[in-house]
This record gives C-alpha cells, sequence and structure tokens, in this order.
C-alpha cells in the first residue's frame, strides 16, 4: 500500500424527513446568508424546495435563489452564480439536488472568493478556497455528496473538465433515500452505474497488497449488484434506495481510493460523450466500461479474473485466467443491459463519424499532450480504438 493522507470531513444526516433539519446544519455551520441551488425542476415538483425555503425561515436564516443547473453543468450558470454571490454577499452555498446541483454550487463556491477566472481550476490548479457548501442530495450516482471534486462544462469548445480541493467537499450533506423515490428508472440505473464505475476505476490499480480496500470495494459492487435492479423495478422500496445511497457515498468519498493507485480513464472517454451528445453521465459509462475494461484487460489479467470471480460469480479458470476475466466483463456488461442501460455509440446519439474529433479533444485538449494516463497510458491510437469498439 502506497503512503496517503485522508481528509473527509462531511457531517452527514441520513433518513427520512432530515432535509427538514437544512437551516439548522446551515447554522451549526457558519452560514448567515444562503445561495439555494438547484436544477431544472424535480425539487419544485416534489416540494422540497419549499420545504428547505421553510427550514431556513424557521432559523431565520436570509437566502437568494438560482435554479436552472442542467446535467452536465455548465460554466456560463457558474459566472452568474459567482456574480449573485458577490453582489448579495452570500456566504453558504445550499446545494439541492443531484451530482451537477452539487458540482455547480462548488464551482460558485471556489469561484466566489477567487480573483481570476474560475475556470483555473478546471484547467489543473488545486482549489485552496471556497464558501462552504452544504447539500442536500436527490439522486444516488455521482458522489458529489462527499467527494473534493466537481466537473463542469465550458460552453465555447464543449470542454468537460474536473477540479478537485478539500475546500470543496461538503461541510454538511443531508442524504434522505426517500427523496429519490421520484427517480425515473433510467435515471436510477444510471446512477447505479456511475456508482458501479467509481468502485471499478479505483479497482483498476498497478498498486499491489491493497486487500482492504479491494475487498471494501467488492462488498459495494455485490450491493449493487443486488440493490440496483431492486431500486429499478421498485422505486418505492426504502430499504433498496438506502443502501444504494450509503454506497453511492461510499464508493466517491475516496475512502475505497486511498493508498492505491487508480484508472479513471474511463471517466475521462465517457467526459466527451456527455459533453458533445448531453447524455447522462452513467449511459455513457455503460457504454465505456465494457470496451475500457476488453482493451486493458491484458495488462493484469488476474486482477479481472478476481473481480470476475468475486464479484460475478464465475469460476476461476486456473489454465485460462483470461477466459474468467473476460467472463466477468461480459457479466458486468449484461448486468447494465438488464438494468436498462444503453449498450452501444448509437444508443446515446454518438456518431462514428465523430470519433477523431472525440479523441482529439480527449488526448489534447486542455492542456492534455497526446494520451491520458490511469491503470494503462492510452495514446491517440489507443483511444480512437476503443470508440470504435462502442459503435
Ligand atoms: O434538474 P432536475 O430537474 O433536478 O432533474 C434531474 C436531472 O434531470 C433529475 N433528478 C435528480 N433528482 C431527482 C431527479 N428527478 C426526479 N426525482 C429526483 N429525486 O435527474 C437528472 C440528473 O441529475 P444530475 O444531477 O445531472 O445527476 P448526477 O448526480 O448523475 O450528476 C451527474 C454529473 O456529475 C458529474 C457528471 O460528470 C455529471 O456532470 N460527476 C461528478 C463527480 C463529482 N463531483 O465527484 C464524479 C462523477 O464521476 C461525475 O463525473
Ligand atoms: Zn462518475
Amino acid at each position: 500500500m502506497e503512503n496517503f493522507t485522508f481528509y473527509s470531513p462531511t457531517f452527514f444526516a441520513f433518513g427520512k424527513d432530515t432535509e427538514n433539519e437544512a437551516g439548522k446544519y446551515v447554522k451549526q455551520f457558519g452560514g448567515s446568508k444562503v445561495l439555494i441551488h438547484y436544477g431544472g425542476g424535480s425539487v419544485v415538483r416534489s416540494g422540497l424546495l419549499d420545504r428547505v425555503r421553510e427550514s431556513l425561515q424557521r432559523e431565520g436564516i436570509p437566502f437568494v435563489e438560482l435554479g436552472g443547473v442542467k446535467p452536465n453543468p455548465r460554466s456560463g450558470l457558474v459566472y452568474e452564480g459567482i456574480d449573485l454571490c458577490r453582489k448579495e454577499g452570500v456566504d453558504f452555498i445550499l446545494a439541492v439536488g443531484g451530482g451537477s446541483t452539487i458540482d455547480s454550487s462548488k464551482a460558485i463556491a471556489a469561484g466566489t472568493v477567487y480573483d481570476g477566472d474560475f475556470w483555473d481550476f478546471y484547467s489543473g490548479k488545486y482549489i485552496e478556497e471556497a464558501l462552504p457548501v452544504g447539500t442536500i442530495l436527490t439522486i444516488s450516482a455521482a458522489g458529489s455528496e462527499g467527494s473534493p471534486d466537481s466537473v463542469i462544462t465550458k460552453e465555447d469548445g464543449m470542454f468537460k473538465r474536473g477540479a478537485s480541493g478539500n475546500a470543496i467537499r461538503p461541510k454538511f450533506s443531508i442524504l434522505n433515500p426517500a427523496l429519490t423515490q421520484t427517480l425515473p428508472a433510467y435515471q436510477t440505473a444510471c446512477g447505479v452505474t456511475d456508482i458501479m464505475a467509481h468502485l471499478y476505476e479505483r479497482y483498476l490499480t498497478n498498486t499491489k497488497e491493497v486487500e482492504v480496500t479491494d475487498r471494501l470495494i467488492e462488498a459495494l459492487l455485490l450491493t449493487m449488484v443486488k440493490e440496483g435492479p431492486r431500486a429499478v423495478s421498485e422505486p418505492d422500496n426504502y430499504d433498496a434506495r438506502a443502501n444504494i445511497m450509503w454506497a453511492g457515498m461510499m464508493a466517491h468519498n475516496h475512502s475505497c481510493g486511498v493508498g492505491r493507485s487508480q484508472d479513471w480513464n474511463s471517466h475521462n472517454i465517457e467526459h466527451e460523450l456527455s459533453a458533445l451528445y448531453d447524455c447522462a453521465h452513467g449511459a455513457g459509462l455503460a457504454i465505456v466500461m465494457p470496451a475500457v475494461f476488453s482493451y486493458v484487460m491484458k495488462h493484469d489479467v488476474m486482477r479481472f479474473a478476481q473481480v470476475a470471480v468475486r464479484v460475478w460469480g464465475c469460476q476461476m479458470n486456473f489454465e485460462d485466467p483470461e477466459k474468467t476475466a473476460l467472463e466477468g466483463i461480459e457479466r458486468f456488461r449484461q448486468f447494465l443491459i438488464s438494468i436498462g442501460m444503453p449498450s452501444s455509440f448509437s444508443d446515446i446519439g454518438a456518431k462514428e463519424e465523430d470519433i477523431p474529433k472525440l479523441v482529439d479533444v480527449l488526448c489534447n485538449g486542455d492542456g492534455r499532450t497526446g494520451s491520458i494516463s490511469g491503470f494503462v497510458t492510452l495514446n491517440e491510437e489507443d483511444c480512437t480504438k476503443i470508440y470504435q469498439m462502442m459503435v
């Protein structure tokens, strides 16, 4: 295991009706003027926004609001949020929604206290300082409720890039699984896929002897295999939703990634798809992961064979472990299809003729120099072949 530091200071309030305590937690974490940030309207329709407003009013905390965050959140609204926070003297941002709303909130939080262009953080600058952010999560997926990360798309060029810093880890996150019961099956499945991707991206490591994190990841993957289909077919199943919600947080607050190198090539390859075609991040990942895994499998056949046996119930073929590894990838692919995820380019509106453009932005956009690195370093030729496998 490699040396590591791990700082995960988020306070979690988990369970039914916990959103009614939002005002109390904002006060506890020092907020005196709040920006409530939300998405395209699901929180208005469900009545959640009204309950959050009431909770702040009960504590006597003034607030302003900014809605309209789109899935794959855009830089334009971030600039608007930064201007609003400065003008109104906001000192706390409350994200009410999914990963997109939380990521947009984190970008506004970092940008408000920064003299330069907030996009500097999405071009590699570490975030040292930000306004405090709290979250009320409505979809289990991105893990942004416990992560130090944010992903934003710059409209000019449609670059989708991430930024990081412990300063943007939420001060508190309110996780009420019942709030996710209004999600359509497709969106639930996209979330399940994203959570599994966060686990796989950490599982694909070049670090040896990482039994504890391997086993944690396997346990969480097994949880998703059991609970994912239940939540998709029974949207009101609180227990399935609850297990998925906590698994989603654990998958991405980095508990499973400490002390080991990680991959993230599937995420980078996917981000170009959701930037160009505006597909759901999880849907893109469902197409990307089986292709990437098959392409890089030979780099460490035993790692893929191990997850095949421990998570997918495959029989270990000691004479030909490659067969076991491939069977595990195929079972994962079939699982994703079974929960309603797409399996090829055309399913998300992607086009074969766009591959050169996708590869160019992926490998050369925003400071990259011809390749992406992770479990395996992939150059332009590799990425072209991987995108072609998805057609
Ligand atoms: O906008 P509204 O109306 O709220 O609708 C949303 C949106 O259309 C809807 N939704 C959310 N909760 C709902 C609901 N509909 C009904 N009932 C509810 N309870 O679901 C749609 C998707 O929401 P979004 O926030 O986009 O989903 P998700 O949480 O999957 O976030 C995706 C974004 O997170 C980024 C992705 O790249 C993508 O941009 N990621 C962020 C990460 C991080 N910050 O650590 C890591 C991830 O790997 C990921 O890259
Ligand atoms: Zn993800």
